[in-house]
């Protein structure tokens, strides 16, 4: 005999599995102060879908066809936007800064769509798919469109002010010279780290820890471990639930490495300094 509570927690599972089922995921597009929601139904029925096939996909690491919708079309769309910048934004955390001039630009970006009777592969080591929406790139050597640059389980698209607008903390102190390897660290940054970490509480990427505070990386890196975990973080140390990803040679060289240290160095010594 099922006692009442049984009963109740057995109606509460089956809501719960029938609402899992009826939700249509949707991307969220904010441009030009609009804000829009699309469904994965409404961007299959678009004139514009197409059948894209990448060679190298970032995130399975192999080729893949995608039903796919221009995003550049998605955007025009909505009422133009001065934003140089589209926070392109996941749904565990992770967010790239995408400037819009690498959107409008010589590498074509476009919105995967992964559709629910055929469902795509789960990503290599994960349990799940880079669904239900994600944003590949046609060509993206021409524009030199890096990893972090092609999110996953995207949640939707938002303009934003740059970076180093909206989080002047990042910036290296405006006396280094042009040249100098932690401008570069800065830049290298902002395109590859930034989507998953912070600096002292700047940045928005929530999916790895901050990498200044409480206490700064460098403190309790060397600079061997830490270009190794650069390279890849599972010849430093490992557990099944690890998340970052290596960079290889061809998005973050060794220069760049040594670059994006320095930079953390400076920005570590920064923080240590005593305000004024
Ligand atoms: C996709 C997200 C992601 C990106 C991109 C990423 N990381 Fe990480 N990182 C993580 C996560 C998550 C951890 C925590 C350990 C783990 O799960 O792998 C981590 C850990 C670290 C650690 C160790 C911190 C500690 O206290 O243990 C350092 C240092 C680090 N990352 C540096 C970087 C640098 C530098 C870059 C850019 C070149 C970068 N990460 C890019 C997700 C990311």
């Amino acid at each position: 005999m099922p006692t009442i509570l049984s009963l109740i927690l057995f109606l509460l599972a089956g809501l719960a599995g029938s609402s899992a089922i009826a939700a249509e995921p949707e991307l969220t597009i904010t441009m030009g102060g609009t804000s829009v929601r699309i469904s994965r139904a409404e961007l299959l029925a678009r004139r514009d879908v197409a059948t894209v096939t990448v060679p190298h996909d970032s995130a399975y690491g192999r080729p893949m066809t995608y039903r796919a919708v221009p995003l550049r079309a998605l955007l025009a769309d909505l009422p133009p936007s001065a934003a140089d910048t589209i926070a392109a934004r996941a749904t565990d955390g992770f967010v790239s800064q995408l400037p819009r001039s690498l959107i409008d630009g010589a590498s074509v970006p476009w919105v995967a769509v992964e559709d629910a009777a055929h469902p795509w592969p789960n990503l290599p080591g994960q349990s799940v798919s880079a669904g239900p929406f994600y944003l590949i790139w046609q060509h993206p050597e021409l524009g030199h469109v890096s990893s972090e640059q092609w999110p996953y389980a995207l949640a939707g698209f938002a303009e934003v002010a740059s970076p180093l607008q909206r989080w002047p903390g990042l910036a290296v102190d405006a006396s280094l010279p042009a040249d100098a390897p932690a401008r570069r660290g800065q830049a290298v940054f902002i395109v590859n780290c930034l989507p998953c970490h912070r600096l002292a509480g700047n940045g928005e990427g929530v999916a790895g820890p901050d990498l200044l505070r409480p206490m700064p990386a460098v403190t309790y890196f060397t600079a061997d471990g830490l270009r190794a975990l650069i390279r890849d973080p599972a010849a430093v140390r490992t557990w099944p639930a690890q998340r970052m990803p290596g960079f290889a040679a061809d998005v973050v060289s060794d220069a760049d490495i040594d670059a994006v240290i320095g930079y953390l160095r400076v920005q570590a010594a920064r923080r240590t300094e005593p305000s004024p």
